[in-house]
């Protein structure tokens, strides 16, 4: 784990429970919407929800409602992601996933239900309408990304770089992008600044992708609390299919540069989100 994502954990965790706690906690989909939300990932998109808002000197408070609500779309993305008819995978972030623990209607209605709490919560925010416009947008484009991840399994898609590109930016990058954006949305910042963001952000979503498509190949599945070895089984159109393994690493390493460039204007106050592009490009886990 990552010393910029360790700092940032704790105050993520905190973050979730608070946004659950004013709800009912006894029914079964608020335990199965806790259990997917609050098991231990890496709270990389609410982390960097909070470090674009410290980037631009805005304050952090304004940024709890949107690194909360980021992070239940992702953990809503998960969960579906995981279930039978999309992954059919049985471990999730090193526990049973969602559908194994309780049973598949329920994870797909708590998977429902995520991004409506997400919703919520922005809707009292500060520019809540504007961060709920940004937020199902990038959702809008991260099941989109999912639709080409099925239809890459079932080889509707070119084994090439460009449909990898666009699958990629769209399951994965869009939440990136949005998480800055709503960092951005939080301090008030101008639109050169958050354009300047987004582009780190689409760079930053391509390595970390792309690196989750390397671990799938080269780590093991304690390690990632996930089961590796799966995306080469069901034929994935992934970076280590359309790159190989050596010519991925050197993908990572040039949009890990990239992203570094895309950083400059933003002087000695993007040292933060410096660290952890080169975290997240060595990334182990
Ligand atoms: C997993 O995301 C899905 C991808 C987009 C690769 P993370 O690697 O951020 O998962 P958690 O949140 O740490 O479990
Ligand atoms: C998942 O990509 C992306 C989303 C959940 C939107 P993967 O299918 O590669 O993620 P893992 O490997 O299961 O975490
Ligand atoms: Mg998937
Ligand atoms: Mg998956
Ligand atoms: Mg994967």
């Amino acid at each position: 784990m990552s010393t910029v994502l360790e700092h940032h954990r704790a105050a993520c965790d905190a973050l979730l429970e608070r946004a659950l706690a004013s709800r009912s906690s006894d029914s079964e989909l608020a335990k199965a919407i806790h259990y997917a939300l609050l098991a231990p990932g890496k709270r990389l998109r609410p982390a960097l929800v909070r470090l674009t808002n410290q980037c631009l000197g805005g304050d952090l408070a304004d940024a709890d409602a949107p690194a909360a609500a980021i992070e239940m779309i992702h953990a809503f993305s998960l969960v579906h992601d995981d279930l039978p008819a999309l992954d059919n995978d049985d471990l999730r972030r090193g526990r049973p996933t969602l559908h194994r623990h309780t049973d598949e209607a329920t994870a797909i209605l708590a998977g429902d239900a995520m991004p409506m709490l997400a919703m919520a919560l922005l809707a009292e925010a500060p520019r809540g309408s504007k961060m709920c416009a940004v937020l199902s947008e990038a959702t809008l484009r991260m099941i989109e990304g999912q639709m080409m991840d099925m239809a890459a399994e079932r080889e509707e898609l070119p084994v090439h770089k460009d449909a990898l590109q666009k699958l990629q930016a769209g399951k994965t990058g869009a939440l990136m992008v949005a998480a800055v954006q709503l960092g951005a949305l939080s301090a008030n910042a101008s639109k050169e600044q958050t354009h300047t963001l987004s582009i780190w952000a689409s760079h930053t979503g391509e390595l970390f992708q792309l690196t989750d498509d390397l671990l799938d190949a080269t780590a093991s599945t304690e390690t990632m609390g996930k089961r590796t070895g799966k995306d080469a089984e069901k034929f994935k159109l992934t970076g280590v299919r359309v790159y190989g393994l050596d010519g991925l690493r050197d993908r990572i390493q040039k949009r890990c540069q990239d992203a570094l460039e895309a950083l400059k204007p933003l002087g000695s106050a993007a040292d933060d989100l410096r660290k952890l592009t080169d975290e997240m490009a060595s990334r182990r886990h």
